[in-house]
């Protein structure tokens, strides 16, 4: 929209019907560009029309669209669908997968402790004492000592007066975010934030105003337009969980400060290996005070599954009893809770696991790189590798499987079209053996595919 504006005053038409006819026009230019782009991933990836510019229901059929669904039939049928892949061990640096050994760089389990006998001896213990599940809300008669004891301890961690459970980190964004902000609110929210947040702006009834990626600049000219009564919150990842950068918490907490807006940060992708204790981003920018609302999933770091959130006292129980996503969800199972409690344990304790996981990444990092991939400004423990066209990228994937690594391509809509890249993310019991392996199998298949 800026570029279209741009390019209209540069011709400087003086008539304002001049103006609209030229900005139809530019208009039209853009949706034909678009189109091309869709044009070109369907002969790339040799797919019909129809599912490329999926059509609406047409005589009453609900159904007509699943019907003509074909895209991952075709991806099947050209031998490089990445989905849904059956792993026959257990989530840890190598894992099996058709019988054999994979290398695993695509997981998120960044402290290495899903195999961790600790955290797997706490789970088994909880599922002796309480069972294998809740059977209900935390609301009604699902809430056990053990919830209570997580929160506690998570409160503590991340430095907030209180913490609050979800059952997952996905209905904690979409909780906190639909009910927070009401009707005459607005939410500031990245463009690229996870999903999560943006179901829970599209659930909620405040205006949601997305500002362009990590963009600052934006996010004031934005924030400065609305009326200074109105609640705010500006909501952003703390990494981003497919490019690997750190949001400019800085900046926002300025921006919040000068417009009177509340903060919430997702440390999906931080906590345990960010900040000095490993409480996440907010630590790592020593701004705990100045962001209002942490957010965090215990699906990564924590080896587990469920996700909280951490704030004032206030917000936190006015949360505990309104938010559907909280009191209409049974609550997370005793063993993930256990999980969670001993892995969190562990990060407090065993700094050293985090210290080797930065020297991984700075290693993979520096070495990607040199063999000429483009990593774009990764900060974190992912370390995406730009590929562009999607059928080269399920290529790569493909290939690299073959050779014995585990990695995640990433294409449309999880990354803006064009833009499909090789995510990978590295645990901290990797060892150099495995990093060395896995570089020699990058080079190859770069090589091959014309990546290098
Ligand atoms: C940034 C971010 N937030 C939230 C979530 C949702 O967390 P979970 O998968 O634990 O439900 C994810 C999961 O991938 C994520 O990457």
């Amino acid at each position: 929209m800026a570029k279209k504006k741009k390019i209209l005053r540069g011709l400087r038409v003086n008539s304002k019907r001049g103006m609209k006819n030229l900005s139809r026009k530019v208009s039209k230019i853009y949706r034909e560009q678009r189109f091309k782009v869709r044009l070109k991933a369907r002969d790339t990836l040799k797919l019909s029309e129809e599912h490329v510019f999926p059509t609406g229901t047409k005589k009453g059929d609900l159904f007509e669209k699943a019907h003509k669904f074909t895209t991952a039939k075709e991806i099947i049928a050209a031998g490089v669908y990445p989905y849904f892949r059956a792993i026959e061990s257990g989530q840890d640096t190598e894992v099996v997968y058709h019988g054999k050994t994979l290398i695993m760089i695509g997981s998120n389990n960044y402290l290495g402790l899903t195999s961790e006998p600790r955290v797997k001896e706490a789970s088994i213990e909880a599922i002796r004492k309480y069972g294998t599940g809740c059977s209900g809300s935390r609301f009604l008669n699902g809430t056990l000592d053990l919830h209570v004891k997580l929160e506690k301890a998570i409160a503590e961690f991340v430095g907030k007066e209180e913490a609050l459970l979800y059952s997952t980190g996905f209905t904690t964004n979409v909780g906190v975010v639909s009910t927070l902000p009401q009707k005459d609110d607005i939410i500031y929210c990245d463009r690229i934030n996870h999903a999560s947040i943006i179901d829970g702006t599209r659930l909620s009834i405040a205006k949601t105003v997305k500002y362009k990626h990590n963009d600052m600049e934006d996010l004031e000219r934005l924030i400065s337009k609305d009326n200074p009564k109105k609640g705010k919150l500006i909501v952003t990842d703390g990494v981003f969980s497919m490019e690997g950068e750190l949001c400019k918490l800085p900046d926002i907490v300025r921006i919040a400060q000068k417009y009177g807006a509340k903060v919430m940060v997702d440390d999906a992708h931080s906590v345990g290996i960010f900040g000095k204790t490993g409480a996440g981003v907010a630590e790592h920018f020593g701004l705990v005070d100045k962001v209002d609302l942490l957010m965090g999933t215990f699906s990564k770091s924590f080896a587990s599954m469920g996700g909280y959130i951490a704030g004032d006292s206030d917000v936190i129980g006015y949360l505990k009893h309104t938010s559907r996503a909280q009191i209409f969800q049974a609550s997370m199972p005793p063993a993930n809770v256990a999980a969670a409690l001993k892995a969190l344990e562990i990060m407090r304790t065993e700094p050293e696991r985090k210290e080797h996981l930065w020297k991984i990444v700075a290693f993979m990092l520096k070495s990607i790189r040199e063999l000429g991939f483009k990593t774009g400004h990764t900060e974190s423990a992912i370390i995406p590798i730009f590929i562009g066209d999607d059928f080269r990228c399920f290529k790569m994937g493909k290939r690299l499987e073959e050779e014995g690594v585990f990695v995640n391509p990433v294409v449309s809509p999880a990354v803006a079209q064009g833009q499909a890249l090789i995510r990978t993310s590295f645990t901290a019991t990797h060892t150099m053996k495995e990093m060395e392996f896995v570089l020699d199998k990058f080079k190859k298949v770069g090589k091959e595919l014309g990546v290098i």
